[in-house]
Parts: C-alpha cells; structure tokens; sequence
C-alpha cells in the first residue's frame, strides 16, 4: 500500500473523538480511518499530565503498528496535555484539536468575550487562554470545567433530564459573563450540544472544534503530499475501531454518533504498546 493510501489515525479517551471522526468522514472521503477509543482508561481530564502523556504514547505506538500515514489526537486532554512533548518525538504529521478550536472561536466572537467549557486538565493548563491571547490580547476567555459530562456521554445519556440539569449547574455562571461564544473544548460535548445551546440560549455561539480540525488535518496531508486521490474499492471498509474495553457498549454508542452502522470494534491491550 501506497503512502498515500494509508489510513489516519484518530483517537480519544472514548467515544468523544467519533465527533472529529465523523467531520474527517464528510470532509475527506476518500480517506482510510482509523479510531481508537480508550474506553477503558477514561476519563482523562482528572488524571495528570505524566499519565496522559504516557497513554498517549502507548496509543501513537499502537497506530504506528497499523501503518498509519498521520495522527489526529481527538482529544482536547491528551492535545492540551500530551501534543507538546509528543509531537517532537513522533516521525508522522500529528495534530490536535485545541488550535483548531482557538481559530474557530476567534473568527466567531464579536464582543471578544468567549466561554471555554472542557475537562480539570484542560481548563487547568491554561492552553486555550495561551492561544487566544496570542491572536488577540483583548479576548477574555472564562472557563468552566464541567467533569460529569464525560460519564454522561459515555453513559449514552445524551437527551436526558440529568444531563440539562448538570448543564444547568455548570453553565449558570457563564450565562451571567456576557459571552456571544462558548468554545466546547472537550470532543465529548458536541454530542450533548441540544442541551448546551438549550441552557445558554439562542445569543451563544457553540464552537466545535472538529469542523477546523478536520479542515487542519486536510491541509497537512495536503502540504505532505499524502491525501489519498484512488477511490476506495466497492466493498472495502474505510473504517476501522479499536477499544481498550468492551467493545459492544462503544458499538452501541458509536452507532447513535456515527451517520452508518459500524459493524464492531476490537478491544486490544493497549498497555502492552
Ligand atoms: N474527550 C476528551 C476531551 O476532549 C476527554 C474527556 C475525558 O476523558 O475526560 O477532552
């Protein structure tokens, strides 16, 4: 197999990361795919930066074994924590969603007040203010950690009483900072964003990072010289999952996320990459 014709790695702490998958489906067609979720170590916003960075490279070692041509850390956590000390050491082209999400915000807010929803670690590592303020030192960024949403997405309570009214605890004290924007910094958020836009009402712009990201990730393949030009071959599957847990709960999940039926992911033992 051709370089070109090599999948793209993407991978998340769960099913969080099928959102930036499911925007590289659509923007990029002809692309083989990769997703592994590590559904048996997530959450990742609680733990440290030394934990996350070391899954992290334990999940890069894995895809490298698949022959991927480039790597897409889905993951706000892992690219908040991780991408820094990762990227200098990894041979392939590799990016994350955190930049991706800044740009977006910053094309988007008119009044320069922007929310920042996300994981502790995220929150907490300051990398989204970093960003922010280097394009426009006049943003005010004001972030909120919303730790349950994770669980709840990976519980598949997607629509759900509990859920708005997490939501409702959570984002009261953004509505009340006069933001136009909300950047929702962790991959998992998207799925709830009925919810999110339900709370903070109809003058909140959402930004998800997975639109620019999947545009970022064209560019590089672009700029190397990888997209892949041959269409995929009728009855080929563009399309492979692998889990660190139960594969069965992320088939079910995945198939409320994903706009085709996949039909299975593979668990594999992550810690021994
Ligand atoms: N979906 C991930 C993120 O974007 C991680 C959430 C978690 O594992 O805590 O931050």
């Amino acid at each position: 197999m051709s370089e070109r014709e090599k999948a793209i790695g993407v991978f998340d702490s769960g099913v969080g990361g099928l959102t930036v998958f499911r925007e590289m489906m659509k923007q990029m067609p002809k692309e083989r795919l990769i997703f592994f979720g590590d559904t048996a170590r997530v959450p990742y916003g609680s733990k440290s930066k030394e934990t996350v960075t070391q899954y992290s490279r334990q999940i890069i070692r894995f895809l490298k074994s698949q022959s991927v041509k480039a790597i897409v850390i889905a993951c706000n956590t892992a690219s908040a924590l991780a991408l820094d000390d990762i990227e200098k050491e990894t041979d392939i082209p590799i990016i994350g969603v955190v930049k991706p999400g800044a740009v977006s915000a910053s094309k988007k807010t008119r009044n320069g007040k922007i929310g920042l929803i996300g994981t502790e670690a995220t929150i907490s590592s300051g990398v989204y203010e970093r960003l922010l303020h280097e394009m426009d030192g006049r943003f005010r960024i004001i972030g909120k950690a919303c730790p349950l949403f994770v669980p709840l997405v990976e519980e598949g309570l997607i629509d759900d009483p509990v859920t708005t009214e997490i939501a409702g605890r959570y984002l009261a004290d953004l509505i009340d900072s006069d933001i136009d924007t909300l950047i929702m910094g962790c991959t998992h958020y998207p799925l709830i964003k009925d919810t999110i836009k339900k709370v903070v009402g109809e003058k909140v712009e959402l930004v998800n990072p997975a639109y620019e990201t999947a545009l970022e990730c064209l560019e590089m393949l672009k700029e190397k010289d990888i997209t892949n030009d041959r269409e995929i071959e009728l009855g080929e599957t563009p399309y492979r999952f692998f889990v660190s847990d139960e594969a069965e709960k992320f088939k079910t999940i995945a198939n409320m996320i994903l706009p085709y039926g996949i039909l299975g992911a593979k668990k594999i033992a992550i810690e021994e990459y």
